[in-house]
């Protein structure tokens, strides 16, 4: 193959997207050798040399990384190979606390939230965090019958015939008490006397060793042939839940009490603990024990322990407010700056990207590093052939601390931050704040939409899962089309049809595609044409326009047309009505409200916005029937609630399927007064609109 003996700095962007692809194929058929058939074709050396060219491709075109790149694997066998499984109750994350006052901040915020005050009794559990992998085990008429993975937290994979091969997890529980209907949550993992024995097989067999238990878990736990995940002795704790049919206790211990009654695993460091204190003495107590466990965990678990507690705090969008995941300090190494690279993101942003000479951190080999922006490279003095010290904790980007200062070579020179864009030679300049005076830490590329480090990525953000998701157009066809000036701006996808069928050189005709492939291109961009407006904001890739706030804008302004209009009036007048109720609404801050009025005064961005409506049906946002009394329905809480706070008013109201409004206007279809309400109350009583009391509100959502 000629191209493989091409050195990786000579390859043009078109020789590096064919080499990455055929990488992509070959270590995928390689892991397959050797997950499935436990029988590599290649020695571990070769392999590796795979990877690393692969990597170092990828070092040199961040933006022609694949979405199947072996770079993001973790060895396990491709998740399309197993049905889906939507969850019949989300499977969601944990928020972090870094240390003791994010721990008091934690219980303040209950508190506040639960209207408890400071004495008031607020008991919490306290476990381990198992550093393994989710799963959900669903249990009907007491037998197992099916596990599935967590996958995106909504769609998890299943994988019921791996998970009855682990000897911990109960396949019949035959206890009276047990619920027709039951999940039981928890985490798979590996000891790590198991996972030096695993690597040790596997290393004599000539194959590749696992980085960490965690991934050796994921990978065993993902295989399609269940005999190997049955040779890999799995564990598993239970401790937490999903659908329930009722629940064997009113507190998260007493639950957990039963898991172990009914024969599942419960991590015996679990303790309730009264206080922020005691949680603080017992996460000292099990970092303490954490050499000796035997098997990762990277943080200690609280959880409010009275369940009626749990069910009043709810979520936020991922993580539960009745919990928090208490991590353990980051793991640090030393190793060599070789080079500060600066990246363009979505935004413009430059951002520093330290290349390391490789070190292992916690257990994973580290190469590359953030440094966030100029000022903190300037904060902390780093040149390029520096010593300095890394650091992974948990989940995060690793991050370079300091560099050592006698270790310093003598021609090391301070780093010159660049004041143009290296992806399209545009001004890179920093924002000054109009509010704050301060100057921004992010020096931007003003190229905007010329920039192609920021087309290709706002591409990218528009096609994605939660934008616009268009089968078959994914990252690694708009890198391509990008390339080939087939896809420049977001229109241009829908616009693609049209233009092929003029074209000379058909999309059909082109390496890797078909008549078929492209039919079906065209089809799935087709489905997409209609779209809900909160998902079309999202794509947008404004900034600070997420996709909660996306759907508080749909909710809000409700049509398009209504959208476009009050973005103008705010864009064209910051102290008028428009930029006003904007920034009143609920969630929205003045950040998010500059962001919008910004992108919409730009006349380059209304033009885009402008073409991509001519070719879309943009649909309001469809009000969450939740069969309540109040769904779909505007309310507003003034005065004092006595019975429960704003913030659990507001998320109460909202689970029922209702907006939650700061002032009452026209459009307001409900107002909770408790005592000491003022002007929103005369507001109410001109424009005729219903006021109840706290009571009634109760009764109103049949929670009395
Ligand atoms: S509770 C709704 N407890 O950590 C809350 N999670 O960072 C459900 N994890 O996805 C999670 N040990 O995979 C909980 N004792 C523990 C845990 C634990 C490990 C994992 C779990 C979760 C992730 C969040």
């Amino acid at each position: 193959m000629a191209l493989r003996k091409i050195a990786v700095e000579e390859l043009s962007s078109d020789q590096a997207v064919e080499e990455l692809a055929a990488l992509a194929a070959e270590i995928a058929e390689h892991d397959r050798h050797y997950h499935q058939e436990d029988a590599p074709v290649i020695s571990d050396a070769d392999y590796d040399a795979l990877r690393r060219r692969n990597e170092a491709i990828e070092l040199r075109y961040p933006d022609l990384v694949r979405e199947d790149s072996p770079s993001k694997s973790v060895g396990a066998t491709p998740s399309e190979k197993f049905g889906k499984v939507r969850h019949a109750v989300a499977m969601l994350s944990l928020g972090n606390a870094f240390d003791a006052d994010d721990v008091a901040d934690f219980d303040k915020t209950i508190r506040r939230f639960l209207s408890l005050g400071d004495d008031a009794a607020l008991a919490f559990t306290a476990e381990p965090k198992i550093d393994g992998l989710s799963i959900s085990l669903r249990y009907e008429a007491g037998e197992l019958v099916m596990a599935a993975t967590r996958g995106d937290g909504a769609e998890g994979e299943n994988v019921t015939a791996n998970v009855r091969t682990i000897n911990e997890i109960p396949k019949t529980v035959a206890a009276s008490d047990f619920p027709d209907v039951f999940e039981v949550r928890g985490e798979i993992y590996l000891s790590h006397q198991d996972f030096a024995d695993i690597n040790e097989k596997q290393s004599k067999a000539g194959g590749k060793v696992f980085a960490n238990p965690r991934n050796a878990a994921a990978g065993s736990l993902r295989q399609l042939d269940s005999s190997i995940t049955a040779s890999r002795p799995l564990r598993f704790f239970a401790y937490a839940w999903g659908e329930a049919g009722n629940l064997p206790g009113d507190t998260q211990m007493g639950v957990l009490e039963a898991f172990q009654r009914w024969g599942f695993p419960v991590n015996q460091l679990t303790e309730v603990c009264d206080n922020v204190d005691g949680l603080l003495a017992h996460y000292a107590e099990i970092e303490r024990q954490r050499a000796e466990l035997g098997y990762d965990i990277d943080g200690v678990v609280y959880k409010v322990n009275r369940l009626d507690y749990q069910d009043r705090l709810g979520f936020r969008s991922r993580t539960p407010r009745w919990a928090v995941a208490h991590k353990f300090a980051a793991e640090k190494a030393m190793t060599i700056l070789e080079d500060i690279e600066i990246q363009v993101g979505r935004t413009g942003a430059l951002t520093p990207v330290a290349r390391l000479k490789p070190v292992t951190v916690g257990g994973v080999v580290v190469s590359n590093a953030t440094l966030h922006n100029e000022d903190e490279i300037e904060r902390k003095g780093i040149r390029i052939g520096d010593t300095v010290v890394v650091q992974r904790a948990g989940d995060v980007i690793p991050q370079v601390v300091e560099f050592v200062a006698d270790k310093r070579p003598e021609d090391a020179e301070p780093f010159v931050f660049p004041k143009v864009c290296p992806a399209c030679g545009s001004h890179a300049v920093r924002d000054v704040n109009e509010k704050t005076g301060k100057v921004d830490a992010v020096r931007r590329c003003t190229g905007g939409l010329i920039c192609p480090a920021q087309r290709v990525e706002r591409l990218k953000h528009f096609v994605s899962r939660n934008a616009f998701d268009i089968e078959g157009l994914g990252d690694k066809v708009i890198v391509e089309f990008y390339h080939d000036g087939l896809i420049q701006s977001p229109q241009d996808i829908f616009s693609l049809e049209v233009r092929d069928q003029k074209s000379l050189k058909r999309l059909k005709d082109r390496e890797g595609w078909g008549e078929t492939s492209v039919r079906n291109l065209f089809a799935a961009i087709d489905e997409r044409r209609t779209i809900g407006l909160d998902r079309f904001l999202y794509a947008l890739g404004i900034r600070h326009v997420g996709e909660t706030t996306g759907r508080v804008l749909a909710r809000s302004y409700g049509t398009l047309e209504a959208l476009r209009f009050a973005m103008l009036e705010a864009a064209a007048d910051r102290d008028g009505e428009a930029f006003a109720d904007l920034n009143n609404i609920d969630g929205i801050g003045t950040t998010v409200a500059d962001a919008l009025a910004e992108f919409f005064g730009e006349p380059h961005n209304l033009k885009v916005f402008d073409e991509l409506c001519e070719h879309l049906t943009v649909t309001a946002l469809e009000a969450v029937d939740t069969g309540s009394p109040v769904s779909g329905k505007t309310i507003v809480f003034t005065g004092a609630l006595e019975r429960m706070s704003r913030d659990e008013a507001k998320a109460m109201a909202e689970r029922l399927g209702a907006k939650v409004s700061g002032s009452v206007s026209k459009k307001t279809d409900l107002v909770v007064a408790g005592p000491g309400a003022g002007s929103k109350l005369k507001k109410a009583a001109e424009l005729g609109i219903e006021v109840i009391d706290e009571d009634d509100w109760f009764v109103r959502v049949g929670q009395d």
